[in-house]
């Protein structure tokens, strides 16, 4: 079983597939790594993250990269976005992440154009979004809590230039698939909204 779990920055997207893996037992890729690391070694190397070339040198980053926790700031995010709408970078990265929809037993993985592009036969899509001000005010708290100097007004600045970098681009847009479960968990709790992907996947297994 492919579970395809698509959102905006800060959605949830992620506690979300992370506990659908959990559950079901299935191996669980986190897609905007990989855009991470390209966007992280692109700047490493003094690249510019807008320029397709510099952006396609940037896709031979080394696996061991991914264990960096500087990959996780809202700076390697910007980067991640930037390098993401070159479409030789999207495909550069596109054979990892299929073979890794494709494995036997199934899998579990999140980003922005799963359930339209790496895994478009997926039994479960979700799209999981929330309003800018919820996931502003969920991202300040997880920096403030990691003692990073940022205001919740610079927070909710950067979340809406990203939704709209992510959605205007031509390359495999932010959109939800149109056979996509929409999850709007503003109002929810992460248990609540977790217990209601776990719900949606069940209705979609049904059918
Ligand atoms: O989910 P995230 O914040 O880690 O993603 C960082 C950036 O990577 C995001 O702004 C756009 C890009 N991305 C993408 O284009 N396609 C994906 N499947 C995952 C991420």
């Amino acid at each position: 079983m492919v579970i395809a779990v698509d959102g905006p920055t800060a959605s949830g997207k992620g506690t979300i597939a992370r506990a659908l893996a959990r559950h079901y037992g299935l191996p669980h890729l986190d897609t905007g790594l990989l855009y991470r690391a390209v966007g992280h070694q692109c700047a490493k190397v003094g690249g510019n993250p807008d320029d397709p070339d510099d952006a396609l040198a940037a896709t031979t980053f080394a696996d061991a990269l991914l264990e960096n926790p500087d990959l996780r700031s809202e700076e390697t995010g910007g980067l991640a976005s930037r390098v993401s709408v070159h479409p030789a970078v999207r495909q550069a990265l596109f054979e990892r992440q299929r073979a890794f929809a494709t494995q036997a037993g199934g899998a579990v993985l999140d980003g922005r154009d799963i359930g339209t592009v790496i895994a478009p036969e997926a039994v479960a899509k979700l799209f999981v979004t929330a309003s800018v001000k919820a996931r502003a005010e969920r991202r300040f708290l997880e920096m403030q809590a990691r003692g990073a100097p940022v205001t919740l007004d610079e927070i909710e600045a950067d979340l809406a230039a990203r939704d709209e970098r992510d959605r205007s681009r031509a390359a495999a847009p932010l959109v939800a698939a149109p056979d996509a479960a929409v999850l709007d968990n503003s109002d929810l709790c992460a248990e609540a909204s977790i217990a209601a992907a776990i719900a949606l996947v069940e209705a979609r297994r049904a059918r």
